[in-house]
C-alpha cells in the first residue's frame, strides 16, 4: 500500500498541485475510481448492496463472513480513497443497521483493521467524512458528459435513496462552484506578496463571484444529514476498533463543515470566529485530507490581505474585499435557512416517528441524531453556532 502522487519538485508559492487541489476540480477528487482491484471484490460487493443489506438487517452478518483482506494491494491515492469510501460506508451501515437504539460498541477486526490502515495511509480519520461522502463519491453517467446534476451519480449509496443522493450531489455542485475560488485565492495570496493591487482587485472580484455561485448551487438543496458518534447520545462510549486498540475512539460524522473552501476564505479574508466556534471548525480540519488542511494553514501564515487592503486606502479594493465578505455572509445566511427548514422539520418528525416506529431498520441513517432533540431545543445550539459564524463573518467587513 502506498499513498502515491508524491512529487520531488521544489514547491512553488501556494501552487494548487502541491496541495492535491486543482484548477479543474478544486478539492474534488478528479474522476474517482469506481472499482477496486480484484482482490477487493468482497468489499465492493457489500458496498454496492448496502441499502438492501441494511434495510433487510443482513449487513452485520455479511460483514462477519467477510474475509480479512490485506491492504497491501492498494496503490495510489485514487484506490486508497475508494477503499476509504467503501469501508466507511460499510462501517456506517454496520453501526446503524438497527437504528439509534441498536448500535454496537465494537467494530469487528476484519473491517476495523483494513479501515484503520487505509485511513492511516491517507491521513484521514477512520469514519465517513466529507472527503468520502462528497469529494470521492461521484461519477459521470456518461464519461464524456458534463459535470452537471443530470450526468452525475454517487458511487456508493446508503438507505435514504433519492434524498440522500440529492444531498450528496448538490453538495458536490457547491464544491464545483467553488473551483474558481481556489484559483482566485492563490492569485490573491501572490498579489499580496507582490503588492500587486491590480491583480488583487481582480482576484477579489473572481472570489466574490465564486462565492455567489456557491450560494446559487446551495439553493438546489433539499437534503439529508449524516451521523457520526462523537457527542451522540446513542453511542456515549465511542467505538472500539477491534485489532487496532482496546480503547474506544470518538469521531464526528461527515459534515460540509469539513469542506476546505470555507476555511480557506475565512483565513484569507482574516475572519475571526468566536473561540468556541473556531474550536469546532479547527477540529473539522482534522477530517480534511492532510494536503487540503496544509493549504488552509499556508493561507493562515501568508501576509495579511486585509492589512494590505486597509493600508492601500484604495476604495476599489475596499469594495471588492467587502463584496467577498458580504457574499460569504449571504452564503451562510442561506445555509441557515436550509438547515432551519431541514433540521427543524426532520427533528420534529424524528421525535414523533421514534415513538411510532421503534427501531425500524436503518431508520436512523440519514436522519438528524437524537442529539438534536436531546437538549429539547430542536437543535437550537446548532443555530446559535451557525448564526455566530455568520455574524462574525459580517464583522470582518471593512467599514467606510
Ligand atoms: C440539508 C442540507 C444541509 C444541512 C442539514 C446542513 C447542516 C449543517 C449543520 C447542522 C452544521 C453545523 C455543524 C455540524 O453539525 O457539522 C453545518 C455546518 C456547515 N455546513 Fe451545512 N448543511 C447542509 C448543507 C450544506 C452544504 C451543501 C454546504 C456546502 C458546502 C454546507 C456547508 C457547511 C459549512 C461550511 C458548515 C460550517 C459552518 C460555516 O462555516 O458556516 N452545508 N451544516
Amino acid at each position: 500500500m502506498e499513498p502515491g502522487d508524491s512529487s520531488e519538485e521544489p514547491p512553488l508559492p501556494l501552487a494548487l498541485e502541491r496541495f492535491q487541489l486543482s484548477e479543474e476540480y478544486g478539492s474534488l477528487l478528479p474522476e474517482p475510481l469506481t472499482e477496486l482491484p480484484e482482490p477487493y471484490g468482497p468489499w465492493m460487493e457489500i458496498a454496492h448492496d448496502l441499502p438492501e443489506l441494511i434495510t433487510s438487517h443482513r449487513l452485520r452478518s455479511r460483514v462477519h463472513q467477510m474475509p480479512h483482506l490485506s491492504t497491501r494491494h492498494l496503490h495510489g491515492r485514487k484506490e486508497l480513497h475508494l477503499a476509504h469510501l467503501v469501508l466507511s460506508f460499510i462501517t456506517m451501515g454496520y453501526l446503524w443497521q438497527e437504528g439509534e437504539e441498536g448500535t454496537v460498541k465494537v467494530l469487528p477486526q476484519n473491517l476495523a483493521v483494513p479501515f484503520w490502515e487505509v485511513s492511516q495511509a491517507l491521513g484521514l480519520p477512520p469514519i465517513l467524512s466529507h472527503a468520502d461522502i462528497v469529494l470521492a463519491n461521484w461519477r459521470r453517467k456518461n464519461p464524456n458528459g458534463p459535470l452537471e446534476i443530470d450526468n452525475l451519480d454517487t458511487i456508493i449509496a446508503l438507505p435514504g435513496g433519492e434524498s440522500l443522493r440529492g444531498f450528496i450531489l448538490v453538495t458536490l455542485l457547491v464544491e464545483k462552484a467553488a473551483v474558481p475560488g481556489f484559483k482566485a485565492i492563490v492569485e490573491a495570496v501572490r498579489a499580496v506578496l507582490q503588492l500587486d493591487e491590480e491583480t488583487l482587485h481582480r482576484a477579489l472580484q473572481d472570489m466574490a463571484e465564486a462565492i455567489r455561485d456557491m450560494s446559487k448551487a446551495l439553493k438546489r438543496m433539499h437534503g439529508n444529514s449524516i451521523l457520526g458518534w462523537k457527542d451522540n447520545p446513542a453511542m456515549p462510549d465511542g467505538l472500539i476498533y477491534e485489532g487496532v486498540s482496546d480503547e474506544p475512539m470518538e469521531y464526528s460524522g461527515g459534515s460540509a463543515a469539513q469542506s476546505t473552501i470555507l476555511h480557506a476564505f475565512d483565513e484569507l479574508l482574516g475572519i475571526r470566529h468566536s473561540e468556541e466556534s473556531a474550536a469546532f471548525l479547527h477540529r473539522m480540519r482534522g477530517y480534511m485530507p492532510p494536503p487540503h488542511r496544509a493549504f488552509v494553514e499556508e493561507i493562515h501564515r501568508a501576509p495579511s490581505l486585509k492589512q494590505l487592503v486597509l493600508s492601500s486606502g484604495d476604495t476599489r479594493l475596499h469594495e471588492a474585499f467587502n463584496q467577498c465578505v458580504s457574499a460569504l455572509v449571504d452564503f451562510r445566511s442561506y445555509h441557515i435557512t436550509i438547515v432551519t427548514k431541514y433540521i427543524s422539520v426532520a427533528a420534529a418528525k424524528a421525535k414523533a416517528g421514534r415513538a411510532e416506529q421503534g427501531t425500524k431498520a436503518g431508520s436512523s441513517i440519514g436522519k438528524p441524531p437524537s442529539a438534536l432533540e436531546a437538549k429539547g431545543t430542536g437543535g437550537s445550539h446548532i443555530f446559535c453556532f451557525l448564526k455566530s459564524i455568520r455574524d462574525t463573518t459580517r464583522e470582518g467587513m471593512i467599514s467606510a
